[in-house]
């Protein structure tokens, strides 16, 4: 009850107050705002003279404090109490209200904090801010200048307030959470438009680099078979055997572009047996290995592994090499992809090699690779000179494997 005032005027009163609590609440959701007003409104309606509400930030254990009547509304947002420190800190931990009449420095809870000038205040009352569902979310503290006993009837007012204000707070946040999800789904939205377009992109690299180059081999193979037919058989109908086999992995490199996977030999055999495998599947090239054994996320295998069968392709196609050298390399958090030839070179200089509308069918290959290097954060180096061969290198951040469940 509030003092000074028979039983049925401090009923009213205590309706008034928790009805202009409820306008306050009900006036927005900007929750400084709410917290300010009911600071106030509380101080007014209590006959105390200042009011702090602190709220609970759960995940770090630690109350700030949001709204406090003036000369301490400057001090909002800059107090912070861990949960158990000081008698708010208390009270959060505990749950239920402490009433401190006189003496404070002598209670084992209080904490001096000396911005808010405790010295100046008597007695005080703190309750926690509970939402109906019995959830935390703050604490309310109220202070007198002078010496005064706090009824149970007073305190159960607070509690009241506290109550109504935990709602708001609990609204606020909501909002706060819808607003931020609603941002968060068109930040996906764009992303998602952005994220289509490489899609396509990589796409047309995978039927450019996967299917349209096994092709090629193939082309090499039936010719060869071509030529052997009248003079060797046995050497036509290797190269028949060697052509099947490349249509049938230009049918499962078809089926892996559809379905937007990554080359399925990489599953099969992992990274580095992998290149190992692409690198004899150019029988015109003498390609050296040297690949290390290591795993990946998919994505990054599946950039290394296009990037070697381009580059090696290239070689092919352009060089005219002696040799090449495939090296696999890890260099702490970097890996490295180098592709070496000793033939014709080319002048990288010139403005259109390596983007799209560059030089060959497509233009597609070096711009391709460099993309993807950048894609993953990393970059493309292209080394030529004329007559003295090419050396491509990847260089991408190590990108470990996901662990499979178990
Ligand atoms: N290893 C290489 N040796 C010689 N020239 C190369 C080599 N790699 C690429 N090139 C030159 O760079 C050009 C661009 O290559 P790329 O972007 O892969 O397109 P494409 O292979 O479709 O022609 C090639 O046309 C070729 O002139
Ligand atoms: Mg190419």
């Amino acid at each position: 009850m509030i003092p000074g005032l028979g039983a049925d005027a401090g009923a009213e009163r205590e309706a008034r107050l928790l009805s202009r609590v409820v306008d306050t609440i009900s006036a927005g959701l900007d929750l400084d705002r709410i917290l300010q007003g009911v600071a106030t409104l509380v101080t007014e309606t209590t006959d105390t003279d200042v009011c702090f509400v602190h709220l609970l930030d759960d995940r770090a254990r630690t109350l700030q404090l949001r709204g406090a009547t003036p000369p301490f509304d400057t001090m909002v947002g800059s107090i912070e109490l861990a949960v158990g420190e000081g008698v708010a800190g208390w009270v959060a931990d505990h749950g239920e209200p402490a009433v401190i009449v006189d003496n404070k420095t002598a209670d084992p809870r209080y904490r001096y904090i000396p911005a808010l000038r405790g010295e100046d205040f008597t007695s005080m009352v703190s309750v926690p801010v509970v939402t109906p569902l019995g959830h935390l979310v703050g604490v309310l503290n109220v202070h007198t200048r002078e010496r005064r006993e706090f009824s149970a009837s007073d305190v159960e007012l607070l509690r009241s307030v506290a109550g109504l204000v935990a709602g708001a707070i609990e609204n606020a946040r909501l909002h706060r959470r819808l607003a931020d999800r609603e941002e968060a789904l068109e930040r996906f939205a764009e992303r998602m438009v952005e994220w289509q377009e490489q899609e396509r992109r990589r796409l047309a690299g995978d039927i450019h680099d996967g299917i349209s180059q096994r092709i090629v081999s193939l082309f090499f193979h039936l010719s060869a078979a071509a030529d052997a037919i009248p003079a060797d058989p046995a050497v036509a109908a290797e190269q028949v055997a060697r052509a099947q086999e490349l249509a049938a992995a230009a049918l499962d490199e078809a089926r892996s572009a559809i379905a937007g996977l990554r080359p399925p030999v990489l599953d099969d055999l992992g990274l580095a047996a992998s290149l190992d495998s692409l690198a004899h599947s150019f029988p015109m090239l003498d390609v050296r290995v040297e690949v290390a054994e290591l795993r990946m996320a998919e994505h990054a295998e599946t950039a290394v592994y296009r990037t070697a069968q381009e580059a090696l392709q290239n070689v092919a196609k352009h060089a005219d090499a002696q040799s090449v050298r495939l090296r696999l390399s890890r260099h702490r958090d970097r890996v490295v992809l180098e592709v070496a030839d000793d033939g014709a070179g080319f002048d990288t200089a010139a403005p259109s090699v390596g983007w799209p509308g560059g030089p060959g069918p497509t233009g597609f290959g070096l711009a391709g690779m460099r993309e993807r290097a950048e894609l993953l954060g990393g970059q493309l180096d292209l080394a030529a000179t004329p007559g003295r061969g090419t050396t491509v290198r990847l260089t991408i951040p190590f990108l470990p494997a996901a662990q499979s469940g178990g």
